[in-house]
């Protein structure tokens, strides 16, 4: 079983993802984190943010891996715990730039599909329903006004001790759209087959209920 979360940034896909994940015993795949962590390893090694092939070198020296302790679910680069450094700003705010590069989406969207191949998975990130997995069994896409995404992202920020001004985040989050939007390969797109839910003016628990229901009805 293969269930597609996509959707612009901060939509609340990772929150959605994981509960889903938990309710269904599937693997959940946080895809934006494998970005992350190319970005984490390009800034760590001081390499430049176009040179795609030597950061996907530096990712097969390197292995991205998810682990799970205590029911929480940590991202690695070799054996790294970089689960917290990769949601900061510097990150956040270079990773579009690193996911518009073609060897480094080539690299990453196999890996991808190497999970989806060996297991159920919730997958999130911006190009699951249109390319890494265009057969999967539920496609969602998940949007939410800016202003609520900014609003959300600053309280989540507020727990990691991360001070950012909310206008300041609103404009953040429309330009990462922006660019993910408006890249050639992958660009962030509804898939034609995707259902669109909007979150603005729901709780979590009615998202999550909402997709357990398109689930139910699909399979
Ligand atoms: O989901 P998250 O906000 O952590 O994703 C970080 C970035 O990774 C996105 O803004 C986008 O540039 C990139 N990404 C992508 N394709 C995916 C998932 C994320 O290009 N499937």
């Amino acid at each position: 079983m293969q269930i597609a979360i996509d959707g612009p940034a901060s939509a609340g896909k990772s929150t959605i993802a994981k509960i889903i994940a938990k309710k269904l015993d599937y693997i959940y795949t946080d895809t934006g984190a494998m970005y992350r962590a190319a970005t984490w390893l390009a800034q760590k090694e001081q390499v430049d943010y176009n040179a795609g092939a030597t950061i996907v070198q530096l990712l097969q020296k390197n292995p991205i891996s998810f682990q799970i302790h205590s029911d929480q679910q940590y991202i690695y680069v070799g054996d790294r715990d970089i689960s917290t450094e990769i949601r900061m700003p510097q990150i956040s705010n270079n990773v579009s730039q690193v996911a518009a590069l073609p060897e480094v989406r080539e690299f990453l969207v196999s890996q991808q599909q190497q999970i989806a191949a060996d297991n159920n998975v919730v997958m999130d990130g911006r190009d699951i329903g249109t390319t890494v997995l265009p057969a999967a069994d539920v496609k969602i896409f998940l949007v939410a006004s800016v202003q609520e995404r900014a609003h959300r992202r600053y309280l989540e920020n507020l727990t990691r001790n991360i001070q950012t001004p909310l206008a300041v985040l609103e404009k953040e989050i429309s330009l990462r759209d922006y660019k993910d939007s408006h890249r050639s390969i992958s660009p962030l797109k509804k898939a034609v087959d995707a259902i669109e839910v909007d979150t603005t003016s729901l709780s979590i628990d009615q998202v999550v209920q909402k997709i357990l229901k398109i689930i139910n009805n699909k399979i």
